[in-house]
Formats: C-alpha cells, sequence, structure tokens
C-alpha cells in the first residue's frame, strides 16, 4: 500500500536527465563537478568528492585517513552494515560500541572503554537523522589521537550545536541513496576541510591516476595512464549528478516536511506506551523515518506481522553489526543497542508520503498496542 522507499522526483530531475543525455554527458564530467560543488557549500565544508554509492565513499575516506591492514576502527554497532563493511576492506578489524540509551546513537562512554593502542579512527554514525553526541566524542578522538570519519548517510541537513553534521571530522560522508533525504539514486559524496585528503580520495576515486589537468604537457604525452597507486573505479555519473542537482534545491523543502510528519507522529502517539526517539535540545534532527521502541520483543513482532497483512513493509531497528554472522567472531558486547534492535520499529516518514499516511500509520499501530 505504501512504497517507504518512494523519492519525489518533479519536472526538474527529469528535464536534467535528457538535457544530459541530449548533450551526451553521461559519465563523470561538468555536473558532477558542480554537484560536489554545491552540497559542499550547503554543508558548509571546503572540498568533496562525490563517489557511485555511500558505501564507496566510506572505504575511500577509510584509506585516504590511512587505515591498513591490523588497525582497529570503533563503530556503533546499531547502524546498517554498510557503515562496517568499508572497514574490512581496508584489512581492519572493527571494533564494535553500544548506543546510548536515549540518543540510540554511539555511546561515547562505551567508545572509551574500547579504545586500544591499536585503535587508528572512529566512525560516528548520525543514525535516523538524529546526531551523536559529538562533543564527547570528538574529546575521545583527540584525547587517543584517532581520526574521525563520521557517517552522515541518513542525516542531510542534521545539525549539533547550531552546526551541519560532516563538520566534526577528519573527514565525512553522505549517501544519495534513493530515500535519503535528497537523492540521485544510488551516490555518495566526501567532505572535509584538507585538501591533501580530498586529492588522496579523488585519486582513489579513479584507478589512482592523477587529475590529467594537473599533467605537464610532457607528462600528459607520456604518463596519461601511469596510475601512481592501486586504486577503484568508484565514479558517480553527471547522470546521478543532474538529479542531486535538481534534488539539492529542494532539499530543506523535504527536510522540513520530514521534521512536520515526525512532530504529527509524536502527537498522535502520547499517551501510548511507545518510546520516542530522544535527541538533544541542541540537535536538529532530520527524521529519516520515525524510529520507535514497543514495550516487548513480541510486541514488535506481532506489529511487523500485521503491518505486512495491511500490506505494509514495517522495517525493524537494524540489526546489531556484532550480532552479523560474519563478525560475531569478535565477540563484543553491546546490550543495549540488542535491546532496542529488538523492540524498534522505523516507522516511515519520507517527504513523498502524505498527511493522511502519517496518520493511518499511527491508527494502525495504535490499535495494536
Ligand atoms: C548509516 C548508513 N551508512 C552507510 C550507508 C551506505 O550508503 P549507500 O547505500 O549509499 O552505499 C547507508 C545506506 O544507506 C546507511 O544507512
Amino acid at each position: 500500500m505504501f512504497d517507504i522507499d518512494k523519492p519525489l522526483v518533479g519536472k526538474e530531475e527529469i528535464d536534467a536527465l535528457i538535457e544530459c543525455v541530449n548533450d551526451g554527458s553521461i559519465a563523470q564530467g561538468k555536473l558532477v563537478h558542480k554537484f560536489e560543488e554545491e552540497f559542499a557549500k550547503y554543508c558548509g565544508i571546503k572540498y568533496s568528492c562525490a563517489a557511485m554509492n555511500g558505501t564507496s565513499a566510506l572505504h575511500l575516506a577509510l584509506l585516504a585517513v590511512g587505515i591498513k591492514p591490523g588497525d582497529e576502527v570503533l563503530v556503533p554497532s546499531l547502524t546498517f552494515v554498510a557503515s562496517v563493511s568499508p572497514i574490512s576492506y581496508c584489512g581492519a578489524t572493527p571494533v564494535f560500541v553500544d548506543c546510548d540509551p536515549v540518543t540510540w546513537c554511539m555511546d561515547a562512554h562505551d567508545l572509551e572503554k574500547k579504545i586500544t593502542p591499536k585503535s587508528k579512527a572512529v566512525i560516528p554514525v548520525h543514525l535516523y537523522g538524529n546526531a551523536c553526541r559529538m562533543d564527547a566524542i570528538t574529546a575521545a578522538a583527540k584525547k587517543h589521537g584517532l581520526k574521525i570519519v563520521e557517517d552522515c548517510a541518513e542525516a542531510h541537513g542534521t545539525t549539533y550545536k547550531n552546526k551541519q553534521v560532516g563538520v566534526f571530522s577528519d573527514v565525512c560522508f553522505f549517501s544519495f541513496y534513493k530515500n535519503k533525504h535528497m537523492m540521485t539514486g544510488e551516490g555518495g559524496m566526501c567532505l572535509t576541510n584538507d585538501r591533501r585528503l580530498i586529492e588522496k580520495i579523488g585519486l582513489l576515486r579513479s584507478h589512482g591516476k592523477e587529475k590529467s589537468e594537473n599533467l605537464s604537457d610532457e607528462d600528459f604525452a607520456q604518463k596519461q595512464f601511469i596510475s601512481s597507486e592501486i586504486g577503484y573505479n568508484y565514479r558517480m555519473t553527471d547522470l546521478q549528478a543532474a538529479v542531486g542537482l535538481a534534488q539539492l534545491k529542494k532539499v530543506e523543502t523535504f527536510i522540513t516536511r520530514r521534521i512536520g510528519y515526525a512532530r504529527l507522529y509524536g502527537e498522535l502517539f502520547k499517551g501510548t506506551n511507545l518510546t520516542l526517539p530522544g535527541f538533544d535540545k541542541d540537535v536538529r534532527h532530520t527524521f529519516w523515518g520515525f524510529p520507535v521502541l514497543l514495550a516487548s520483543d513480541e510486541a514488535k513482532v506481532r506489529a511487523v506481522i500485521e503491518f505486512r497483512k495491511r500490506g505494509m513493509r514495517l522495517r525493524s531497528f537494524f540489526n546489531p553489526c556484532h550480532m552479523q554472522p560474519f563478525y560475531k567472531k569478535y565477540k563484543s558486547t553491546c546490550p543495549v543497542s540488542e535491546d532496542v534492535s529488538r523492540r524498534g520499529v522505523l516507522l516511515p516518514n519520507i517527504h513523498s508520503m502524505k498527511e493522511e499516511d502519517i496518520r493511518t500509520i499511527a491508527k494502525w499501530l495504535k490499535e495494536l498496542l
């Protein structure tokens, strides 16, 4: 009945795509460059490098900050597995950190406890559009000399202490998957204020090759295909960037709608036994979904089954990554993440929905409580 992942695409996106195709501007080109500039401006960060999706952007970011086999990288257990797998691509070890019982984002106390001499970086994930408590996380990272790579995949426009998330780290990344606050179908981007990091990310994104405009005439003649290191093909296309540029113009409208729907869910659930999302006063939560906890595991299972019968996929919270079959071997303890994940559902809160959809979903859930 409800398509919980449906993007909102208008004439602007369609016209931009047609122009792109007519222009022959289909692979990475001038529109990717423009999208990088415009999105960096929106975030208030100097440099940016687009990638084919958020996962590849995180992989590039970790390589750029120097993550190597044998290093440990701290990451919350309660996140989508794509926050973790790039650590494994680098041959490093993920160390799972529990979540805060109120915000459901990384718990800074548990982070401190799990830092070891092998720790090299931390990935705070701004889960479901909430913001991590970056003061405490940055202080811990600074004390122990860790790099910070912020996962902003679900947090476009989220602010912490009046600053957009993404500015609290060495490098951050966003996802533009179709169900995000703004989308390019698939897509991602790294952003940083460090020029050397972005140059490294740019090099790795495209086979480790120097940009041809950086080569002297002589080098251009002889070294166009020299790769200074092993890189990847993680490029975004102009087709994606064309959509991204059109979406960027509307992103604040989309976010305002999501925040409004979240407020409505909150009002409709007053007086129920649901645990509603907790966030600090100095956070602008942009609600990539409306996360709630039911009273018990059984109540959640019942709700998912009932919604399914009514033709709607009710999303669970992410399964804690330390319990994924391939990460169980690290024997991590994250009891809060386990409890929250067992009881949590993410109600749909996408800007393509109508207010009546929110009211219907809230009514269905209330009937089950
Ligand atoms: C928290 C989080 N991190 C990383 C990613 C990976 O992004 P992508 O799907 O664009 O590869 C996602 C996915 O959407 C995500 O939700």
